[in-house]
C-alpha cells in the first residue's frame, strides 16, 4: 500500500515537473509566436508604430523603479494607469491617442515576449534613412541631334580658319615673289576642287550629316510611337495594383479632382500620410519605399512626429516629383469633369486608362487592353484609333451616344435643342444622339 502511493506521488511529482519545465521552455520558445499573434498588430520589436517599440520596454520599467508594474499593464493598461502607482504608465499612455487594450496572457507569457524583444537583432537589411529619399526627376534623355550639330557647326569653323590662314598664307609668300595670286576658276570649281583634295574629311562630313538626320528622324518616330503602353519610372514604388485593387481603395480619393475639373490630379503627400503615419512598412519593399514618403513629408517615424521648427511648424522635405505618363499637347482642351461625371458622360476611368487596378506605376494603356475589356463589359465601348490621338478623340465622340434624359445637365440642354426643330430633326433621324450631333467635332471645343 505504502510502497504504491509513493510511486503514485513520485510519477505525479515528476510529471508535474517535467510539464513545468515544458511548458516555461515553451513558453520562452514561444515568445515570438505570442508576439506575432498578440502584439505584433500595434507593435514593433525595434521601431515605434502604432504601440511603442518592445525592444529595451521592460528596461525602461525598471529604471522607473517599476520592473513588476509592466505585466500588470500589458494584463489591463487603464486599471494601471487609473490605479495612479505607476509612473510609467502615465508616461507611456501619452505615446498616442490609441489606447492599448487589456491582454489576456500569464506572466510567463508577457515574459516571454519581453524576453524575445530584448534579444532580437534586426536581419541586416538595406534601409533608406528617412531624409536620404530621391525625389529626382528623371533623367533627360541625351541630344544626339544638338550633340552632333554642335560638333558639325565647331568643324565648319575650323576648316574655314584653316582655309583662311592658308589663303593669307600663299598671298603672304606671293606678294613677297612679287607675282600676283592666281584666282582659280568660279566658286563651284574651287569647292569641287577642295573636296577632290580634302575626299577623306568631306566624305566624314557627309556621313555625320547623313546620321545626324537619320537620329533625328528615328527619335521624332519613337516619340510618336510610345504614346501608348507607356510607364515612366517614379520617385516612389507606389503600387496601384495594391492600393486601388488589394485594398480597393477608390480612384476617387486620390484623384479628387477628376469629377469637378479638367485635371484629376496627383495626391499630395498628405493623402498618402493619411494612412502612412500608421504603417511604416509594405510587404514587398519593407521599410524603404516608404521611407522616401516620409523623407518628403517631413515625418520621423521613431519619434512618431512630424519635424518641426522651434515654433512648432512642420519643416517638410523635398517634395516628391512624379513623371506624367499622360501629357496632350498645349494647343488641346481635355475636361476630366466633362467625361467622368456622373451628370454628364459618366464614363468609367477603365474605357481610357484600361484597369488600372492591375497596374503597378500610372501607365498609358492600349487599344488592345481597353478592347478586351469591352467585350465583357457594356459601359466599354472598343476604339480602333490609336489612343489619345485627335482620331481618338473624334472616334468616341462619333460612336458614343449620350442619354439625353438622364440629368438636368442634358435636360437643359435637351430644352435647349427644341428650339431648334432643324438641328433637332437631324439628331434624331436615327433615334440616338453622339457627342458629335452635340458638337463633339467642332475644333474650338478642343483647341485653344
Ligand atoms: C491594439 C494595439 C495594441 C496591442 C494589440 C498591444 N499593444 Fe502594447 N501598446 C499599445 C499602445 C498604443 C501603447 C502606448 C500606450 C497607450 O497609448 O496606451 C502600448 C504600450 C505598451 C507597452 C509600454 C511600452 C513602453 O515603452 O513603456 C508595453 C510594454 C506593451 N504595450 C506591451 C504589449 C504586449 C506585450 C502586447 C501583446 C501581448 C501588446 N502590447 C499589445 C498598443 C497595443
Ligand atoms: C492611394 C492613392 C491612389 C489611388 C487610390 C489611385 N491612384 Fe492613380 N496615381 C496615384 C499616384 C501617386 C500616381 C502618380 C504616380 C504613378 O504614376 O504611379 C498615380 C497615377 C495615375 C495615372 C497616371 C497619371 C499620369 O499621366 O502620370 C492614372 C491614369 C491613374 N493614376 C489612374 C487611377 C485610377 C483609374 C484609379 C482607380 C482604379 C487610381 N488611379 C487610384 C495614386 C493613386
Ligand atoms: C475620355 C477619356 C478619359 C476618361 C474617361 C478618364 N481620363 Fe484620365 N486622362 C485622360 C486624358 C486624355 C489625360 C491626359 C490629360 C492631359 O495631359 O492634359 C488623362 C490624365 C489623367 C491623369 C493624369 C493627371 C491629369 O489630370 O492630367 C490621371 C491621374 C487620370 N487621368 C485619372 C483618371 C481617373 C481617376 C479617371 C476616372 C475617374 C479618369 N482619369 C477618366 C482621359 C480620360
Ligand atoms: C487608405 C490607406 C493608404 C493610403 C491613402 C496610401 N497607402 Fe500606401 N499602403 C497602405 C498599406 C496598408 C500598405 C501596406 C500593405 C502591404 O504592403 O501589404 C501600403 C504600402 C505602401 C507601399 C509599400 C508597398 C510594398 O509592397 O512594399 C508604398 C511604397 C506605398 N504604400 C506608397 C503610398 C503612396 C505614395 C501613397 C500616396 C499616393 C499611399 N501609399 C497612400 C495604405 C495606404
Ligand atoms: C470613350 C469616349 C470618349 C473619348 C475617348 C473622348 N471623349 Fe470627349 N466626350 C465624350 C462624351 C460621351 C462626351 C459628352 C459629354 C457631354 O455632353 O457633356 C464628351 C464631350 C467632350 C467635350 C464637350 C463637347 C461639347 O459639346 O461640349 C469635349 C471638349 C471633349 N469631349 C474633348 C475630348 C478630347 C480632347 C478627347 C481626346 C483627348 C476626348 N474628348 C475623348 C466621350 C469621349
Ligand atoms: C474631340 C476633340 C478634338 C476636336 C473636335 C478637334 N481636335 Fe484637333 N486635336 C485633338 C487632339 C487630342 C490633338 C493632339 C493629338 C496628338 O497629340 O497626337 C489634336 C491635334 C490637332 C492638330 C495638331 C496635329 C499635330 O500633329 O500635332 C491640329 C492641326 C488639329 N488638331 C486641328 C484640328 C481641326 C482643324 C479641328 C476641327 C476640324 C480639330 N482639330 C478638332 C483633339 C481634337
Amino acid at each position: 500500500m505504502k510502497i504504491k502511493w509513493i510511486n503514485k506521488l513520485k510519477t505525479l511529482g515528476l510529471s508535474l515537473l517535467v510539464l513545468s519545465a515544458v511548458s516555461s521552455g515553451q513558453a520562452q520558445e514561444d515568445g515570438a509566436a505570442l508576439f506575432k499573434a498578440n502584439c505584433g498588430a500595434c507593435h514593433k520589436i525595434d521601431k515605434n508604430s502604432t504601440g511603442p517599440k518592445l525592444k529595451g520596454a521592460r528596461a525602461l520599467w525598471e529604471e522607473a523603479g517599476e520592473g513588476d508594474l509592466i505585466y500588470e499593464w500589458v494584463k489591463d493598461p487603464v486599471a494601471l494607469i487609473e490605479s495612479g502607482k505607476s509612473k510609467r504608465a502615465k508616461e507611456v499612455a501619452d505615446f498616442s491617442k490609441m489606447q492599448m487594450p487589456p491582454q489576456s496572457l500569464t506572466k510567463e507569457q508577457v515574459k516571454a515576449i519581453l524576453d524575445y524583444a530584448d534579444s532580437y537583432e534586426a536581419p541586416k537589411k538595406k534601409v533608406a534613412k528617412a531624409g536620404t529619399a530621391e525625389v529626382k526627376k528623371e533623367e533627360p534623355k541625351t541630344n544626339y541631334v544638338l550633340w552632333l550639330s554642335v560638333f558639325l557647326i565647331v568643324g565648319l569653323v575650323v576648316i574655314y580658319a584653316a582655309v583662311s590662314v592658308k589663303k593669307l598664307l600663299l598671298q603672304a609668300v606671293a606678294e613677297k615673289e612679287g607675282r600676283e595670286l592666281e584666282v582659280g576658276g568660279t566658286m563651284k570649281e574651287r569647292i569641287d576642287a577642295w573636296i577632290y583634295r580634302n575626299w577623306k574629311l568631306s566624305l566624314f562630313l557627309f556621313i555625320v550629316v547623313v546620321l545626324a538626320v537619320c537620329v533625328d528622324l528615328f527619335q521624332k518616330g519613337y516619340s510618336v510611337g510610345v504614346v501608348s503602353d507607356y510607364q515612366p519610372s517614379q520617385p516612389i514604388k507606389y503600387s496601384h495594383k495594391l492600393h486601388a485593387g488589394d485594398m480597393g481603395i477608390d480612384c476617387k480619393y486620390c484623384h479628387n479632382s477628376a469629377q469637378k475639373s479638367k485635371t484629376a490630379g496627383i495626391p499630395t503627400t498628405n493623402v498618402c500620410m493619411n494612412c502612412h503615419r500608421m504603417v511604416p512598412e509594405g510587404s514587398t519593399t519593407g521599410t524603404e519605399e516608404i521611407a522616401k514618403l516620409y523623407a518628403a513629408a517631413g515625418y520621423n517615424p521613431d519619434e512618431n512626429d512630424y519635424n518641426r521648427d522651434a515654433e512648432g511648424n512642420i519643416i517638410e522635405g523635398e517634395p516628391i516629383v512624379w513623371n506624367k505618363a499622360h501629357n496632350m499637347p498645349d494647343h488641346v482642351f481635355f475636361s476630366h469633369a466633362q467625361h467622368v461625371n456622373p451628370n454628364t458622360a459618366n464614363l468609367d476611368c477603365r474605357q481610357c486608362h484600361g484597369d488600372v487596378k492591375t497596374y503597378t506605376l500610372g501607365r498609358v494603356s492600349t487599344n488592345e487592353e481597353i478592347n478586351e475589356l469591352a467585350k465583357t463589359d457594356n459601359n466599354i465601348i472598343a476604339l480602333e484609333k490609336p489612343l489619345l490621338t485627335m482620331g481618338w478623340c473624334l472616334e468616341c465622340h462619333n460612336k458614343k451616344t449620350v442619354d439625353l434624359t438622364k440629368s438636368d445637365y442634358y435636360n437643359e440642354l435637351h430644352e435647349r435643342l427644341k428650339n431648334r426643330p432643324d438641328v433637332m430633326k437631324r439628331i434624331l433621324e436615327d433615334d440616338k444622339v453622339t457627342v458629335r450631333e452635340l458638337g463633339g467635332w467642332e475644333c474650338a471645343k478642343c483647341h485653344y
